[in-house]
Formats: structure tokens, sequence, C-alpha cells
């Protein structure tokens, strides 16, 4: 028996990255897990499924309610009323300020903003009907450093921390935590292939550990965070970032 054993976890953006590696670890501590992505989450799929865990995924455009909608009936119908929910998805294009269009202004916050209050709404009424809910979002530490080329990224990111401090004020009384998860910069397919492999040496050095993140650095916090022994943990935002930054 995993500590998650008999919960349900919806993770948004979890075909791959971060989020994929949050699927395999809560699966690991017993959770059944639910992804909603825009791309299929078949390497997901095999990696739950390896652990003997049970996983439902769906295509969906996180930024469109009735495709969030459709996911929550779907996911009910497959696995059940969501207990935890990781409102991870999230897009980085490094864009100059006078690069940036008013399409892609909306698009960021579209997909890291609102979707976390389409989630949010989707699946709180669940968690209030049973008193037990965990809710974390990924922020970033671009908050506390200077990177350009971020005006519309860093904007989402601190969003996502008003969110929850805003959202953890709300539903502390129904045993819902609401917590942020705030990575330094991460080794995966997305940067990899973006202008922020260019930092890939640089912002290592900065941290008191100084070696490049991966996903798997993050899961254990996210685990905990999600766990019963998290349960008067709320509002908060944790960086898990080598020691990037010192709050
Ligand atoms: N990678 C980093 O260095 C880093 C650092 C700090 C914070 N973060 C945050 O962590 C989270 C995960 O980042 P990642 O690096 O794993 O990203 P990623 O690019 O590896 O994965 C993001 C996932 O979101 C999905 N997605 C994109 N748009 C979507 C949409 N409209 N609807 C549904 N799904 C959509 C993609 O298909 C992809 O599977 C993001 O919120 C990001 O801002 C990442």
């Amino acid at each position: 028996m995993g500590r998650l054993t008999g919960r349900l976890a919806v993770i948004t953006g979890g075909a791959s990255g971060i989020g994929q590696a949050f699927a395999k670890r809560l699966s690991e501590d017993g959770a059944a897990i639910a992804v909603a992505d825009i791309r299929h989450a078949a390497d997901t799929r095999a990696m739950v499924e390896a652990t003997g865990g049970q996983f439902f995924g769906a295509v969906c455009d996180v930024t469109d309610p009735a495709q969030v909608v459709r996911f929550v009936d779907q996911v009910g119908a497959a696995l059940g009323t969501a207990d935890i929910l990781v409102n991870n998805v999230g897009i980085f294009p490094l864009q100059a300020f006078d690069d940036i269009s008013n399409e892609d202004w909306h698009r960021i916050n579209a997909i890291n903003t609102d979707s976390l209050f389409y989630f949010s709404k989707a699946f709180v009424p669940g968690m209030r009907a049973r008193k037990w809910g965990r809710i974390v979002n990924l922020t970033s530490t671009v908050n506390w450093l200077m990177i350009p080329k971020y005006v519309h990224y860093i904007t989402t990111k601190a969003a996502a921390i008003g969110f929850t401090r805003g959202l953890a004020n709300e539903l502390g009384p129904d045993g819902i935590t609401v917590n942020a998860i705030a990575p330094s910069l991460v080794r995966n397919v997305t940067t990899e292939a973006s202008e922020l492999a260019g930092m890939f040496d640089a912002i290592p050095s900065m941290q008191a550990i100084p070696r490049l993140q991966v996903p798997e650095d993050l899961v254990g916090t996210l685990s905990f965070l999600v766990s019963d022994d998290a349960a008067f943990v709320t509002g908060q935002t944790i960086a898990v970032d080598g020691g990037l930054t010192k709050g």
C-alpha cells in the first residue's frame, strides 16, 4: 500500500516532462492517474501501467472550457472523482517584450493561468463533498530572477502564486490544501530544444546544489504536498530549485 492508495490524481500537461514524472511518482505512491494533454499520453500511460497503476488519458486543450468539462466527465466515467489536482500544464517561450503579440499574450495566459481556474472549478466540488483535496500549481523561480524575454511568462507564474494563495484561503475549511511548486531550470525535451538550453551551465552555477535540475528532483515534494502528512500546509510556494532562490 502506497500513501496515496485509493486516491485519484488529475495531472494537466502530463504527456511529457515534469507532468510525466509526477504521474509516474504518484502512481508509485498508489494513486490512479488521469492526464489531460493536447498530445496523446501514450508514454505516460506505459510508465503508469508499468507501476501496476490505473491510468486514463484524453486529448484535451486546457484553454477550452468545453473540452475541460468533457474531460471531467470522461475521468468520472473511467476512474471516479479526483482527490488530487496538479495544475502542471505550461508553456514558456522566450520572447522579447516588443515581439509579444496580443495573440501570444492571450495564448500563454490561457494555457498557464486560465487552465488553473477551469480545472479547479471542475474538481473542487467533488473534493469539497468528501472534505479532502489537494491542489498543486506549478509556478517558477523566474519570479525572483533577472531573466529577460519573459514578461508574459513571469506574469502567468506570478498569477499561479496569487491563485494558490487566494484559493487556499477559501478551501481550508473543507480539508482542501492548495500549494505551489517553483522549480529552477529543468532539463527535459522542451528545454533541450529551446534557447533555454543556453542557460544549462549558468543557472546551475547560481544554485547551492550546482547541477542541472531534472524532473525527478520535483516528485518527492509533490508526493509530500498531496499526502495526509501535508494536511496543515496550504497557500505556500515551495521552491525546489537546488537553493537558487532562498525565501
Ligand atoms: N522546464 C522548466 O525548466 C520549468 C521550470 C520552471 C517551471 N516549469 C513549469 O513546469 C510545468 C511543466 O513544464 P515542463 O517543462 O514539464 O513542460 P513540457 O513542455 O515538457 O510539458 C508541457 C505539457 O503541456 C502540454 N500542453 C501544452 N499546451 C497545452 C494545451 N493547450 N492543452 C493541453 N496540454 C498542453 C504539452 O503537450 C506537454 O505535454 C509548466 O507549468 C512550466 O511552466 C518548467
